[in-house]
């Protein structure tokens, strides 16, 4: 047993574009350091992926670059993205790399915890009275949905010229997703919402139908269901009544952005994407463009999603807690990057922020 822990896993990260790059290399640096500090062997690779992948290789997922996510225990990714590439054919975007690694990984449950650390309570565009406990996870269907289905694409002249996505879901792909969510609400305080456009749509009618009935084989976890609309109202309203929230992959996207600002702003949001292999783990927030380069960009997501990676894919839920307590440690010490930090106080850089997280975890793994 002791030996299977101590198997060398492999990980690889793919920086990506704008402050992916800047992010991926502190929480790579966390991840090296607590695997050595735990004794645990992690064999590292690097490969480019989104704009510069496009820059390198002519395409924004090189076959290199996915074979190599398959082969690997879990992938770190900054983020993919940049408008630099707006000419591009729209299969040549750097988001495609995204949706292609989430679609070659089979990465159909992605998990979004949203938890406000105390002391940014005042980070967050929200009274403080009505954020403060806010513990939701997101649980988003995503490798399913309009994202993926057929037919899809552009045809035709001038007025006529028409645009069409398709949204599907199968019994299978629902069910699959309500079963993370209801087991991931066992684990927590045993509530799932499920979120849905059943008034209108027949994929959200069959979506509250699985849902409901995979909701029966846990009669220990309450279920109630809002419609999307109004779960973007209640989400503002009541946001610390959300326990798990189980939606499809764009309710999921939209609803997640604006979850994040219940947690003091999106650059503290860590995700998991889940399937049968690979676990793919990259901060909510995107690239970025805008702050690039400057070293200011607030690596914590990148750093809460290495704590993710630990415990999903590595199997290591103590490294993982041990991240996640030099994270609060260095927030609890007043650690703040510009997005964080208040009038009058002091914004680390991403490296400085970098550094105090290590020193927490120095600290945390002594003991
Ligand atoms: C996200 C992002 C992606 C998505 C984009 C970059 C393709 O917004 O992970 O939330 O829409 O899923
Ligand atoms: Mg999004």
């Amino acid at each position: 047993m002791a030996d299977q822990t101590r198997r060398t896993r492999r990980v690889l990260l793919l920086p990506g574009d704008g402050i992916g790059a800047e992010v991926v290399a502190q929480a790579g640096r966390v991840l090296r350091e607590t695997a050595r500090l735990g004794g645990q062997p992690i064999e590292f690779r690097e490969l480019p992926v989104g704009g510069a992948a496009i820059d390198a290789c002519g395409e924004p997922l090189p076959a290199a670059t996915l074979r190599s996510a398959q082969e690997s225990d879990a992938v770190l990714l900054g983020a993919v993205g940049d408008p630099r590439y707006d000419h591009l054919p729209r299969d040549r975007w750097p988001e495609r790399a995204l949706l292609g690694l989430r679609a070659g990984l089979a990465t159909y449950a992605n998990l979004r915890p949203v938890r406000l650390h105390p002391v940014l309570e005042q980070a967050s565009p929200l009274r403080p009275e009505l954020v403060r406990g806010v513990d939701m996870l997101i649980v988003r269907e995503l490798t399913g949905g309009i994202y993926f289905g057929t037919p899809r694409g552009v045809e035709g002249e001038g007025d006529g010229r028409v645009a069409r996505n398709t949204m599907a879901y199968s019994v299978g792909e629902i069910r699959r997703i309500a079963r993370v969510a209801f087991e991931a609400a066992r684990r927590r305080r045993r509530k799932v919402t499920s979120v849905d456009k059943a008034n209108i749509l027949e994929c959200s009618q069959l979506w509250r139908e699985v849902v409901g009935s995979v909701g029966r084989e846990y009669p220990d976890v309450a279920l109630d269901h809002l419609y999307v609309d109004n779960a973007a109202m209640q989400l503002l309203a009541r946001p610390r009544d959300f326990d798990v929230v189980l939606t499809e992959n764009m309710f999921g996207d939209i609803l997640s952005d604006e979850a994040a600002m219940l947690a003091g702003g999106i650059g503290m949001l860590p995700s998991a994407s889940l399937g049968e292999g690979t676990g793919l783990f990259e901060p909510v927030h995107g690239s970025a463009p805008d702050i690039a380069g400057r070293g200011v960009a607030n690596p914590l997501a990148a750093i809460l999603s290495v704590a993710m990676l630990l415990r999903h894919s590595l199997g290591l839920p103590e490294e993982a807690a041990r991240v996640e307590a030099a994270v609060e440690r260095a927030l609890d010490a007043g650690a703040r990057t510009a997005d964080l930090a208040r009038a009058g106080e002091t914004a680390l850089s991403t490296q400085q922020m970098g550094d105090r997280v290590l020193e927490e975890i120095a600290v945390v793994m002594s003991r």
